[in-house]
């Protein structure tokens, strides 16, 4: 076995150089990082920092100019967003995206379709599997409801809830795709702070399940609490990786991100 060939049971996402270019906006520039699995890996920096654009290459939305990727020891280079989904890979968008005319419950369900191994007419004619998958989809679906806080409010149309209820209920959504990462970009963003707390008690909740997570967020209690690494970025350049306390202490990062705020 060879270091180079790099199978490492502990990690399991790896990005080696991936570069992002909109016009002439170096928007993430030869970013490498690992994520060890089972862990909380924050991305921070100012805005326009490319944190979104580097979401967007790992979940494939985006398509990188160069560099690879890998989660396990699948290579995602080139794979399209529904496949790398299917793998367990997650996201939630820094700008809400529900589907805002369907109910709590329908905007979960949403989530279980990225598995369904239901064939098309089964779901025309309502056959047997649909049945059986419809029942245990909204069985998983209430649960995950009842665990962001929301079991209450499943018949209601998603656009009505308060913000701070719609991010959970997007963490949720991303939950039903059963995910191994999930991504949050900006989860308590809006949010008030006994909304942060709740997310931040969740968010901890699922790494002690063994979810791995990757968290965007300008919320420095929230990273500072939760990360096991933090990844710098400012002007699509990785400015610094390390411990949150290292992070921290640094005196580039201080002066350029984190100012005063940190105590
Ligand atoms: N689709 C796009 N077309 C052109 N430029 C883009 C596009 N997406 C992002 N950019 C530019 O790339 C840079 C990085 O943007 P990005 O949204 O990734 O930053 P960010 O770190 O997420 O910022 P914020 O903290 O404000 O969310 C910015 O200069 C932005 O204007
Ligand atoms: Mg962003």
């Amino acid at each position: 076995m060879t270091p180079a060939a790099g199978h490492d049971a502990d990690r399991l996402f790896r990005a080696e150089a991936l570069s992002k270019r909109f016009g002439g906006v170096q928007a993430v520039q030869a970013i490498s990082f690992e994520i060890t699995r089972g862990s909380v890996f924050a991305l921070i920096g100012p805005n326009g920092a490319g944190k979104s654009t580097l979401l967007n290459l790992l979940n494939g939305i985006t398509t990188a100019d160069a560099g690879r990727m890998w989660f396990g020891a699948v290579d995602l280079t080139g794979l399209a967003a529904y496949r790398r989904a299917r793998l367990g890979l997650a996201r939630t968008f820094q700008k809400i995206r529900l589907f805002r005319h369907l109910t709590v419950l329908d905007n979960v369900l949403a989530g279980f379709h990225v598995h369904h191994h239901i064939p098309p007419w089964q779901y025309v004619l309502h056959g047997g599997a649909y049945r059986r998958d419809r029942a245990r989809f909204r069985e998983e679906a209430r649960e995950l409801l009842a665990f962001v806080g929301l079991a209450d409010r499943a018949g209601v149309i998603a656009g009505s809830l308060p913000y701070g209820a719609q991010r959970m209920l997007e963490i949720a959504r991303a939950l039903a795709t059963r995910p191994r990462l999930l991504m949050a970009d900006e989860p308590a963003a809006g949010l008030n702070g006994a909304e942060v707390e709740r997310l931040v008690e969740r968010l901890a909740r699922l790494r002690e399940r063994g979810l791995t997570l990757l968290v965007v967020e300008h919320n420095m209690d929230l990273v500072m609490s939760l990360a096991d690494r933090v990844l710098v970025m400012d002007y699509g350049q990785r400015l610094l990786e390390g411990t949150p306390a290292e992070v921290q202490e640094n005196p580039t990062v201080v002066a350029a991100y984190l100012g005063e705020r940190v105590s």
